[in-house]
């Protein structure tokens, strides 16, 4: 793993190569030698990030052959220009997050054997269940990790670090992978333009790791109001309205908004949970050199972090233009796209934040401390990461295998097999006392 760089040592060389969390040099000596771990300090760090989007783009300019609308009117009002679309089918939202997982796990140069827990922040997972996370753990091989989704759409990314930073704090996980996954594009009714022209598709994961160096994500804001919850709603598939040949054909599968509500909500909560989390971390808004916020609409972003906070656009990282609104996996793409420009540098106090469905909102303050230049990939390094992927990838086969084998071979504990074992109640004959109504 890189080395977090310690608040103090921020000039010094950052080559002094990998070490396990926890044991970054200089904190060691500010302790006792034989203090008890879980009272040794703990931060939650961002060590690792990578992003991935589908390959197809659709412009504006397209989506005027689809809908009745225009590129000026999408331009100005949203700042949108182009999104990507999952067009293939083999394109989902866990291959989407098991690509730029990697690429997080690879700029971490930890193995995906390490980590405890992975969070997969999503609103169009690949089924209601099994979690689109456990997906995601058995293609990277993840086999000491928990995982499970996690729903609060846009805000979900931020919610899924605020719960890595808490098992971290709290001694229960060293490495988190949190993952904001999006395939929009599914849940999009192509002819209705004031949703189809906003959304996009796209992945982008980060791994949270425990350390003792002072910094990392420092506060957290997180907030929900669900008196608002039609104001954006995928109404049916859900036990409240089970998917049917109706709600198929009334469009109930597909994303409804009023557009307007959630352009209000989200100016307001976008300014108060940035400065909620400001204070927390005990920082002002001068001091912030880099927001990376919910990439939803340009004029959103504008009213209130430009104008309601006052930070200048500089220190604003903006990239929807390109992407649309990937929900989720908007910061975290974003994220990545900041730190490929430059944006950010090891000791910036940086803060996320988002909004969304639920309705919900999220922020954090963080202290970057980890280092962000590209680590080198040498041919060694690539090969072995191949193997592990390879690896991955004949474990899930075999694990598949032996459930196969399982299933084929005559199971010696079923009926008529053992016909001394004791019965079943559900095997036992219905005796004749037994009331009429319940023999029924
Ligand atoms: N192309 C052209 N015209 C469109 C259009 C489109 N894609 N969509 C709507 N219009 C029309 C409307 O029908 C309306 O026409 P009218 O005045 O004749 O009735 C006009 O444009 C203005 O519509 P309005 O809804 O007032 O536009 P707006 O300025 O509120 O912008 C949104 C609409 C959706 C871009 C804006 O409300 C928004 O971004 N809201 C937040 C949505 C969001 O972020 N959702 C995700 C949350 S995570």
């Amino acid at each position: 793993m890189a080395e977090i760089k310690q608040p103090s040592a921020m000039t010094q060389s950052t080559t002094n190569g990998a070490h396990p969390p926890g044991s970054e040099p200089g904190i060691a000596a500010e302790r006792p030698p034989d203090a008890p771990s879980a009272h040794r300090p703990r931060y939650a760090h961002i060590v690792g990030w990578g992003h991935h989007v589908p390959g197809k783009v659709i412009t504006n300019q397209e989506l005027e052959q689809i809908v009745d609308t225009n590129d000026e009117w999408i331009r100005s009002r949203t700042g949108i220009a182009e999104r990507h679309v999952a067009a293939d089918p083999k394109e989902t939202s866990a291959s989407l997050a098991v690509a730029a997982a990697r690429k997080a796990l690879e700029v971490a140069d930890v193995p995906a054997s390490k980590i405890d827990l992975i969070i997969c922040s999503t609103t169009t997972p690949e089924h209601i269940f099994p979690a689109t996370a456990c997906l995601i753990q058995d293609a990277l091989g993840a086999h000491n990790a928990g995982a499970f989704d996690l729903s609060a759409a846009c805000s979900g990314f931020v919610y899924g670090l605020a719960m890595a930073r808490g098992h971290i704090l709290a001694g229960d996980a060293e490495y988190v992978l949190v993952i904001g996954t999006e395939t929009l594009s599914r849940i999009v009714d192509w002819t209705d333009r004031e949703t189809c022209i906003l959304f996009g598709d796209g992945a982008g994961a980060v791994l949270v790791a425990a350390s003792e160096v002072p910094g990392g994500i420092m506060s957290v804001d997180l907030g929900s109001d669900g008196s608002g919850g039609n104001n954006l709603i995928l109404p049916a598939g859900g036990s409240a309205m089970p998917t049917s040949l109706e709600t198929v054909s009334s469009g109930m599968h597909y994303v409804k908004m009023d557009g307007k509500a959630v352009f209000r909500f989200a100016t307001r909560v976008m300014a108060s949970s940035t400065r909620k989390v400001l204070e927390r971390a005990g920082y002002t808004t001068d001091e912030v050199d880099l927001v990376v916020p919910h990439q939803a609409n340009i004029r959103i972003i504008q009213n209130s972090v430009l104008n309601q906070l006052k930070i200048p656009a500089e220190k604003v990282f903006v990239n929807l233009e390109k992407y649309g609104n990937t929900s989720t996996a908007s910061i975290p793409i974003a994220l990545c796209e900041a730190i490929e420009a430059g944006k950010l540098e090891p000791g910036y106090k940086v803060v996320f934040v988002g909004f969304g469905a639920g309705l919900t909102w999220a922020a954090c303050a963080i202290d970057w401390r980890t280092p962000v230049e590209k680590p080198e990939t040498g041919w060694w390094k690539n090969t072995r990461r191949q193997a592990t992927y390879s690896a991955a990838a004949a474990r899930s086969m075999w694990r598949r295998a032996v459930r196969w084998v399982y299933e084929v071979l005559p199971d010696p504990e079923a009926p008529g097999r053992d016909e001394s074992r004791e019965k079943t109640p559900a095997e036992a004959p219905v005796k004749e006392s037994t009331p009429e109504r319940v023999r029924e």
